[in-house]
């Protein structure tokens, strides 16, 4: 039988790991590191390295890199798209697992965030441990997300007393209906959506490389800020080459 562990590594400071994932880590024979292409591909994969050196110190490990497939511009059917795209690294899952990791081995990836939030690995690696027949143990460890780190570092709770609160995308904010809005965490938004939702009597909560060393914050009125966040998120992006952001979209008036 092989081990398959899907750790929830937190946002980047290797500080975000709990007792829990740190002891998994211990476990591990092989880390399988799937690299994006793109500009934030070395700082990615060196703040993977820097928990496993922080983890684990001289102890023996393996470490398998492998490109991750890159996904097609999704402009029209988006839904099959990403089909292809999971089908894609299924496959090169399978083949790590089959040609990397020996019988009675633990192999693991390390996860950003939490591996429950926009991150489809454990539906990909529960259907191989399914259609393994007992050969694959899967085991999944939770982490801190950044949206928790986005609600700590604004010292706001993500919803006020008795509110809902949507997990949505950069792809939902640009096209819903803005008075469906209340408490809305966005996330993977290539396209600085918060701009649409200027006129709305709305407070905009951002947060770029939540936990890592370029950590940036920026807080108020949707109307007041965004041309602060336009331009800051723009020098962030031309300064790193790259730039990972989150935001609560908040309507005014809810009971605090
Ligand atoms: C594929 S999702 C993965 C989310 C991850 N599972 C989590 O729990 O944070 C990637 C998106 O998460 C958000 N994100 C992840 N890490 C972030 C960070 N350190 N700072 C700001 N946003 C982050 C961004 O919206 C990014 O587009």
């Amino acid at each position: 039988m092989k081990t398959l562990l899907l750790i929830g590594m937190g946002p980047g400071d290797p500080e975000y790991l709990t007792l829990q994932a740190i002891d998994a880590i211990r476990r591990v024979d092989v880390f399988f590191m799937l690299e994006k292409e793109g500009r934030g591909k070395d700082e990615l994969l060196q703040l993977r390295r820097a928990i496993l050196s922080r983890c684990l110190g001289d102890k023996d490990y393996r470490v398998v890199t492998t490109t991750s497939p890159p996904r097609r511009r999704a402009d029209e059917d988006y839904q099959e798209v990403v089909q292809v795209w999971h089908d894609e690294k299924r496959l090169i899952f399978e083949r790590l697992i089959a040609e990397d990791l020996g019988d009675g081995q633990c192999g693991a990836l390390l996860l950003w965030g939490d591996p429950s939030i926009y991150d489809q690995t454990v539906s990909l690696a529960a259907d191989l441990a399914e259609r393994s027949a007992g050969g694959l143990a899967l085991e999944i460890v939770p982490g801190i997300s950044s949206v928790q780190v986005l609600a700590a570092r604004h010292k706001i709770p993500l919803n006020r007393v008795g509110e809902s609160i949507l997990v949505t995308t950069g792809r939902h904010a640009e096209t819903c209906d803005p008075a469906e809005i209340g408490n809305a965490v966005v996330m993977l938004d290539f396209n600085a959506s918060f701009q649409r939702f200027r006129g709305q009597d709305m407070d905009v909560y951002w947060g770029a490389y939540l936990g890592c060393p370029d950590e940036t914050l920026v807080s108020g009125p949707v109307d007041e800020v965004t041309d602060v966040l336009l331009e800051t998120r723009a020098r962030l992006r031309a300064e790193k080459g790259w730039i990972m952001d989150t935001y609560l979209l908040r309507r005014r008036g809810g009971s605090e």
